[in-house]
Parts: C-alpha cells; sequence; structure tokens
C-alpha cells in the first residue's frame, strides 16, 4: 500500500493514573493529529513487566489508561489506539533487533542506570534491553514522527541507531524516526512542590491531579497548592513558581492570558483565586468524566475498539516483521 499520510507512532506505560499533565501536555494535542498522520498509540504493557506489577491491579490500570484516552477524545476509530501485548510482532521484531544492539550502547542509557538504581532488587534483563523493545514499537509500522518528552529522546536515537544500522546492512528495511516536540504544551508542575515536574508517580498524592479526581477532590488540592507570601496574583516564574503554575494550568484550561488573568483577580486574594483554578479545571473534565463512566457502564464499545485495534495493528505489525524475516534469511513458513 502507497503511503499517503506520514505515519506517527507513540506509546505510554500501562500504569499509574493519569494526570493533568499528561492530559494537558500530552493527550489534548494528540486529538487532532490524525488529520495529518496515520496515528498508532500503543499501551504499552510488555514494557511495564520490567517492573514487577500487581496482576489484578495492572490489568485495571491499563485499561484504564486505554478508557481514558477514548474519554479524552482520542478517536480509536481514526488512530490505531491499541496493547502492545495484543501484537506479537511486537516482542518477534524486539528479539531481532536486541541482536543488533550493543550491550555498550544499552549501558550508557541513562533511563536504565536510574531504573537500576530506583529497583536495585530487581535489575533484569528485560530493563536492560527496553530500548530495543521500544524501537521495535516505532520501526514495526515504519513510523515517520514519534512524539515523546525529553526524557525519552535517548531511547529515540538508539532506535534510530539501530534502523541506520540494519538498513546500511540488509538494504531498506525500516523508516528512520524523527522525534516529534510539539510547538505548545505546557509542563505543568508539581502543585506541592512547583519547580518539580507533576508526575504520575509522585508519592504526595496532593502533588497531583489525576484525571479520575472528582470535583471536590480537584478543588482541595488546588486549596492546599503552593504558594508564597505575597498574595498577589502575577506571573513570575522565577520567583513566583507556585502561583505561575497554577496561571498556567487556569490560562491552558479557560484560554484566557496571563495578563488577562492578572486583571482578574487584581485586589483579590489567593482563596478566591485557587478556587477558581480548580472549578475552572474540574469543569474541564467533566466531559471526560461523563464519557469514561458511560464507558464503564457499557464495556462493548471498548471492548470492539481494543479488538478491532490489535488487528489493525497487527497488520501493519506483520507485514513489517515478514519484510525483515525475509531479509535476514529466515526460511519462510510453509503453509
Ligand atoms: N518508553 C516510553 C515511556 O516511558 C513508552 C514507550 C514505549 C514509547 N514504547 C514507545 C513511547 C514507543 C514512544 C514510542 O514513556
Amino acid at each position: 500500500m502507497e503511503k499517503e499520510k506520514k505515519v506517527l507512532y507513540s506509546g505510554m506505560q500501562a500504569t499509574g493514573l493519569l494526570t493533568i499533565g499528561n492530559y494537558i501536555g500530552a493527550l489534548k494535542n494528540w486529538v487532532n493529529l490524525n488529520e495529518e498522520y496515520d496515528c498508532f498509540f500503543g499501551v504499552m504493557d510488555l514494557h511495564s513487566l520490567t517492573v514487577r506489577q500487581n496482576p489484578a491491579e495492572f490489568r485495571k490500570a491499563a485499561r484504564r489508561i486505554y478508557t481514558q484516552y477514548v474519554a479524552a477524545g482520542l478517536d480509536p476509530e481514526k488512530n490505531c489506539i491499541y496493547f502492545q501485548s495484543h501484537v506479537p510482532a511486537h516482542t518477534q521484531l524486539g528479539w531481532v533487533l536486541d541482536c543488533f544492539t550493543y550491550m555498550g550502547e544499552l549501558n550508557r542509557m541513562t533511563q536504565f542506570k536510574d531504573k537500576s538504581a530506583k529497583h536495585a532488587d530487581n535489575i533484569n534483563a528485560g530493563l536492560f534491553t527496553y530500548p530495543s523493545l521500544m524501537a521495535a514499537d516505532i520501526l514495526l509500522y515504519q513510523a515517520d514522527v514519534v512524539p515523546i518528552g525529553a526524557d525519552q529522546k535517548q531511547h529515540l536515537e538508539i532506535c534510530r541507531d539501530i534502523a541506520e544500522r540494519m538498513n546500511n546492512i540488509y538494504g531498506d528495511i525500516f523508516t528512520i524516526p524523527e522525534g516529534y516536540f510539539p510547538k505548545i504544551g505546557a509542563k505543568i508542575m508539581s502543585l506541592a512542590e512547583p519547580t518539580k515536574k507533576m508526575s504520575k508517580s509522585d508519592e504526595n498524592v496532593n502533588a497531583t491531579i489525576y484525571l479520575v479526581d472528582d470535583k471536590d477532590t480537584i478543588i482541595r488540592k488546588f486549596k492546599k497548592a503552593v504558594t508564597d507570601s505575597e498574595a498577589q496574583v502575577r506571573y513570575d516564574v522565577e520567583n513566583k513558581p507556585g502561583v505561575s503554575n497554577l496561571m498556567e494550568i487556569y490560562g491552558i484550561v479557560t484560554e484566557k492570558s496571563m495578563d488577562a488573568i492578572e486583571k482578574e483577580f487584581e485586589g483579590k486574594g489567593y482563596g478566591d483565586f485557587k478556587l477558581a483554578v480548580g472549578e475552572a479545571v474540574a469543569d474541564a473534565l467533566e466531559p471526560m468524566h461523563k464519557r469514561y463512566a458511560e464507558f464503564e457502564q457499557d464495556k462493548s464499545y471498548i471492548d470492539k475498539c481494543i479488538k478491532d485495534n490489535a488487528e489493525k495493528a497487527s497488520y501493519y505489525a506483520n507485514k513489517t516483521l515478514r519484510k525483515v524475516y525475509k531479509k535476514l534469511g529466515l526460511n519462510e513458513m510453509i503453509r
């Protein structure tokens, strides 16, 4: 098939609770990408096995992430959203790429070093070869562009190196992917330590607004958000990181400028401001909550999307896998 649109591939770990940081920084910006690209979004459950998971919680978390993507507006009929484990070609190509990836390359990965330090009791081989499985994810779909956060740049680099290495030996097998860094997309900071990025793995639940939080919880958390003693709503990231972060969040969900926000809260205290931010965020998340609840009520729609998209993903992935096997000189199956 001739490629009409460019292919875009991204994935997310299948564990944890998505935050408004994930929503504002990524998800919200992905909703319209399918107009320009053929989009694949994997829920990377095999990658999540590099850390020990509680099976029941893991199963739920992965499904929740899938459903939240759809609830947030990513159309599963226009985007291929699927579970990595449903497409065996990922592990099949992953093995092949392992054989073209050097120990020295993997040893340099900062995420491997960080995670080894964090999980010193479980430094497994999967953690080490995580990047070659990630390369398989991307290369299977012949992706042109890969939206990623800064922390994944090194993994994309190794993916390109592996692809180029194999292309040099076997002729054109893979499209060489580029990183994709959207122009907009603010970085949302922790509510408790506003100089730190909001993270879905923060131990302090008040630091983070989760997409599943209800209105009361959201307002309560914003009320507790760390600010300063100036009692003036003014945008100044350097000296007022807490207030500035709240202003950014408010600005994004209400589409107001920083100037407009300063005017709106002139002469008012932080109490009023925080309440307004909390209410605006809760209102912005409400449609997603509604849709999420509907999908939970009747699971058949999401079930169908999961199944159809696994088939669709498999179709493209297997095409690449067959090509790779053939180029490598593996005997074809006799049917
Ligand atoms: N490693 C990515 C992360 O931790 C998740 C991921 C796995 C991914 N495979 C991918 C991202 C392929 C982009 C493309 O966030």
